[in-house]
């Protein structure tokens, strides 16, 4: 096994996680909407993951909608509320292509999309926004944190602004998810994406949060279930991984945060120290586990092969298609020269790493960028 710092990507499942799914892959596979006491069984334990879930974010159960993961959620916030004339939308750069693809779909429908500026850190500006809000924006989407950078945005600060305009709020909070306590009573958020595997939880499950009030059509249409709003029968091992997951993210949060913040900044005062070697995101604003630096002369996707071959898992901004790598479109909005965003190396770290680990990583990473040069 290599060292995995990719967590940002995806996560181990955990294995009380695992053991939590596995009565509902094995002896209870009844349909939750039968009527037979095993099948009630299956729908009390989706009630049971609803009521836990909706604890930790401080809503009421009713309020969470299970989807897919959190491209589904992305998509279901921005495709499904837009009816009558109001047909503005207001994002960021720098979001996820779930909110981005589905923005310039939307765009190709006839809405009118305007982007936020973001500053040199990735965080949004908030003037800039207060200008682009229109008596007709029907919908603002901002992240909670950026999976590439790692910056945290001033959510509270925008959803403040719309708390008392005719304008849905939806936040992205897919990354923020596990490493920062997300209270939906204080908050003034309207909708908010979540996903189970970036917390240790299985692929392919995630919610939507919906305040009470919000019009929102269905996305999927069918069957009764999720309250008639996403239709589908339920995926119910998936269902209770991510309400255990999310169990054992919030319990062990403090810890996990400081313990992770450690090695983060073990890694990044050794990486610092590398002539051109440039880091990008904020230093005030940012998750606990994500590192982004861009290195002069080394490019990126060589130096992931290379650091693959040494047992070294990590990830850049970059995404190759056909063999031509496009630069991130998270790094060009922050102002980086194509060059650098192709130089760009991401590493996220997490709970299950170790110091050691870091340690031996970081060694294999300068002598890498060493060799590459
Ligand atoms: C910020 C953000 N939003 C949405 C998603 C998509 O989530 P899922 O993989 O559950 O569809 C991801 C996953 O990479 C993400 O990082």
């Amino acid at each position: 096994m290599g060292i995995y710092l990719d967590n940002a990507a995806t996560t181990a499942l955990s294995p009380t996680v695992l053991e939590a799914m596995m009565p509902y892959l094995t002896e209870n596979f009844f349909n939750p909407s039968s009527v037979y006491s095993g099948a009630k069984a299956a729908k009390a334990a989706i009630t049971r993951a609803r009521d836990t879930i909706a604890g930790h974010l401080g809503v009421k159960s009713h309020e969470i909608y299970f989807t897919s993961g959190g491209s589904e959620a992305d998509n279901w916030a921005l495709k499904s509320v837009l009816t009558g004339t109001r047909r503005h939308v207001l994002t960021t750069p720098i979001e996820h292509e779930a909110v981005l693809k589905t923005a310039e779909f939307l765009r190709m429908q006839g809405v009118e999309v305007d982007v936020i500026r973001v500053d040199g850190d990735g965080v949004v500006d908030v003037e800039d926004f207060k200008a682009k809000l229109r008596d007709d924006t029907a919908l603002v989407s901002v992240m909670y944190a950026n999976n590439e950078l790692g910056t945290v945005e001033p959510i509270e600060a925008i959803g403040t602004i719309l708390k008392d305009r005719d304008c849905y709020f939806h936040v992205d909070a897919v990354q923020a998810l596990g490493s920062m306590v997300i209270d939906l009573s204080k908050l003034p958020v309207d909708m908010m994406s979540f996903s189970a595997h970036k917390i240790h939880g299985p692929k392919g499950i995630g919610a939507l949060f919906i305040r009470d009030g919000v019009g929102i059509n269905p996305l999927i249409h069918g069957g009764q279930q999720e309250r008639e709003r996403r239709a589908g029968t339920e995926n119910v091992a998936s269902i209770v991984g991510f309400a255990k997951a999310f169990d054992e993210a919030r319990a062990h949060m403090e810890d996990n945060v400081k313990k992770v913040a450690a090695m983060r900044e073990m890694m990044l005062t050794r990486l610092l120290k590398i002539p051109g070697v440039h880091f990008n995101g904020s230093v005030s604003h940012h998750l606990p586990g994500i590192i982004n630096v861009s290195i002069e002369g080394v490019d990126s996707t060589m130096l992931l092969m290379k650091l693959d071959m040494k047992g070294v898992w990590a990830s850049s901004g970059s995404a190759c298609t056909s063999g031509s790598i496009y630069p991130s479109h998270v790094l060009k909005a922050i102002g980086l020269s194509d060059e650098l965003a192709k130089n760009s190396l991401r590493i996220s770290i997490n709970h299950m790493n170790t110091p050691q680990q870091i340690q031996q990583a970081s060694d294999i990473i300068i002598e890498s960028i060493k060799e590459l040069r």
